[in-house]
C-alpha cells in the first residue's frame, strides 16, 4: 500500500515513520523546503526519543521518503493522511487555514479515487467540510472518501504510543474506506488493540473529549493540592487513595505548575469554543482553563513565600520544557512563570537538558542567564524552582546544591522530592499540595 502523509510535524513524522515500519510505502510531504532537505539528510526537526532511528531504518529499507512535491506524492497513493497544524486562533477556535490549503491542493491534483484521512486534531464537522471543499473544487470527476483517524500520541513517548496504542479510532461513512484504513493498522488489530469504528463527528469528538477530560483531571488535582496545602493534607496520598478506585484511576493525578504543550490548552479552548458556538457553554472547561492559569500564580506565590520579596533574589529554574523528554516549550508553564519572576524583580538562572534553545526563541526578550548544568544554575541562588520533572533532577547531589546556593530553599513544583528528606538535608522546602 502506498501512503502520502502531508505535514512533517510531530504527528505526521511519527505516524509516517510508524506506518513505514508496519511495512507500508510512505512518502512524507511538506511545503517547508528546509525541513524536507534536513529530513532527507537524516535530521529530525525536533527531539523525540527513538524517532531518528525509526526514520533512518525505514528510509534505508526504501519504505520512507520525503518530498515537497505534493502533486507527485499523491499520484501514486491511495491513502492521504492530513497531519498539518491546527494552531489556536485568537478567539480560541482552531485555525484551519493549513487544512484548507491542503484540501484545495488535493482538489487540484487528484485524478483517481482517494481516501483522505485527517489525523490533525480538528473541530467537529471539519472532515465533512474537507470533503465538501474537495468535491466543489476538484478538477477531475473522481470520488473521494474522508476518514477521521485522530491520534493519541504523547510527546516524549510518541513511538511507543504509535506502536502500542490504547485504541485506534476510525470515523467515516464509507465501509470501503474504513476497511482500507483498518488494513493499515492490521498489525495493531492482530495485537488485540481495541478498534472503535464510528461516524465522522463522533471520531472528531472522541479526540477533544479525551484531551479535555485529561486536562480536567489535572486542574482538579491542582485545586485539591492547593487546598491540601491550606489544610495540612498530603495530596500524594490523597491522589494515590483516590486512584485505587478503578472508576477514578491512578494516572494523571500529579499536581504541578499547570498543564502545557501544544495540545491540552488548545484543545480545551477549542472544545469550549465549540460549546459556545452551539449555545452550550462548557462550564467545566472554562473552570479547567481558569485553574490552569491560576496554577502559574500559585507557583510564583510559593517562591515568594519561601524567599520573600523578589527584588535582589536569584531564582534557579530547573526545567523549561512543558514536560520531560521533549524540547517543546509551547504553552510551557515555565514561559509564564519565568516572565513573572523577572517582572517582580528576580534574576533567573535556568537550566534544561534540551529545551533551552526553544525557550530562548519563544522569549528572546527575557534576561535569563542560561546554565550548562543544574549546579551552575543553583550557584548563588536564593531558591531552586523545579518546573519540569526531568529524571536527571531526581538524583542531584543536593549537598553540593545546598553549598552552592545563597539560601538553601526549594520550590518543587513537580513533587520530585520527599519533604521529610529535604528538611533533613537542611532545605526550606515546599512542594505542591504536600501540606505546607
Ligand atoms: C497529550 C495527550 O496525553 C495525548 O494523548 C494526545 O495525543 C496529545 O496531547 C495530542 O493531543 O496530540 P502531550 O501534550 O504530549 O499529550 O502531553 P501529556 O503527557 O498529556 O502532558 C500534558 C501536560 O499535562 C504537561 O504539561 C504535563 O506536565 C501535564 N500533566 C500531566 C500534569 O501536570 N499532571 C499529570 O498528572 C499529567
Amino acid at each position: 500500500m502506498h501512503i502520502a502523509v502531508i505535514g512533517t510535524g510531530y504527528v505526521g513524522l511519527v505516524s509516517g515513520a510508524g506506518m513505514a515500519d508496519f511495512g507500508m510505502n510512505v512518502v512524507c510531504v511538506d511545503i517547508d523546503e528546509e525541513k524536507i532537505t534536513k529530513l532527507k539528510a537524516g535530521e529530525i526537526p525536533f527531539y523525540e526519543p527513538g524517532l531518528k532511528e525509526l526514520v533512518a531504518k525505514n528510509v534505508k529499507a526504501g519504505r520512507l521518503s520525503f518530498t515537497t512535491d505534493l502533486a507527485e506524492a499523491v499520484k501514486r497513493t491511495l491513502v492521504i493522511f492530513i497531519c498539518v497544524g491546527t494552531p489556536p486562533a485568537p478567539d480560541g477556535s482552531a485555525d484551519l487555514s493549513a487544512v484548507k490549503s491542503v484540501a484545495l491542493s488535493l482538489a487540484e491534483t487528484i485524478d483517481e479515487y482517494k481516501v483522505i484521512v485527517t489525523k490533525s486534531t480538528v473541530p467537529v464537522g471539519t472532515n465533512r467540510w474537507i470533503k465538501q471543499l474537495i468535491d466543489e473544487n476538484k478538477k477531475n470527476d473522481v470520488k473521494v472518501d474522508v476518514i477521521s483517524n485522530p491520534e493519541f500520541l504523547r510527546e516524549g513517548c510518541a513511538i511507543e504510543d504509535f506502536m502500542r496504542p490504547d485504541r485506534v479510532v476510525i470515523g467515516g461513512e464509507s465501509d470501503h474506506a474504513i476497511a482500507i484504513i483498518k488494513d493499515i493498522y492490521r498489525p495493531l488489530y492482530l495485537a488485540e488493540t481495541p478498534f472503535v469504528i464510528t461516524d465522522l463527528e463522533t471520531a472528531e469528538m472522541i479526540k477533544y473529549a479525551s484531551n479535555a477530560f485529561l486536562a480536567t483531571k489535572i486542574s482538579f488535582i491542582n485545586e485539591v493540592a492547593t487546598l491540601c496545602d491550606k489544610v495540612g493534607a498530603d495530596v500524594i496520598t490523597v491522589a494515590k487513595a483516590m486512584g485505587l478506585d478503578p472508576r477514578i484511576g491512578p494516572r494523571f493525578l500529579n499536581p504541578g505548575p499547570g498543564f502545557g504543550g501544544s495540545c491540552f490548552p488548545k484543545d480545551v479552548r477549542a472544545l469550549a469554543y465549540l460549546g459556545k458556538q452551539n449555545n452550550h457553554p462548557m462550564h467545566i472547561l472554562e473552570a479547567v482553563l481558569t485553574v490552569n492559569e491560576r496554577q502559574r500564580e500559585v507557583t510564583v506565590q510559593k517562591v515568594k513565600q519561601i524567599c520573600g520579596d523578589l527584588p535582589g533574589k536569584t531564582i534557579a529554574v530547573l526545567g523549561l520544557a512543558f514536560k520531560p523528554n521533549t524540547s517543546d516549550v509551547r504553552e510551557s508553564p515555565a514561559l509564564d512563570i519565568v516572565e513573572r519572576l523577572i517582572a517582580e524583580g528576580a534574576k533567573v538562572q535556568a537550566y534544561d537538558p534540551i529545551a533551552e534553545e526553544e525557550f530562548k526563541k519563544a522569549k528572546p526578550e527575557l534576561p535569563v542567564k542560561y546554565a550548562t548544568d543544574p549546579y551552575e544554575a543553583a550557584d548563588g541562588a536564593h531558591c531552586l524552582l523545579i518546573l519540569t520533572e526531568w529524571n536527571e533532577f531526581r538524583y542531584l547531589d543536593l549537598e553540593k546544591i545546598k553549598n552552592l546556593m545563597a539560601e538553601p530553599a526549594i520550590v518543587d513544583a513537580r513533587n520530585i522530592y520527599e519533604p521529610a528528606r529535604m528538611q533533613k538535608l537542611g532545605f526550606k522546602y515546599t512542594g505542591m499540595g504536600r501540606g505546607n
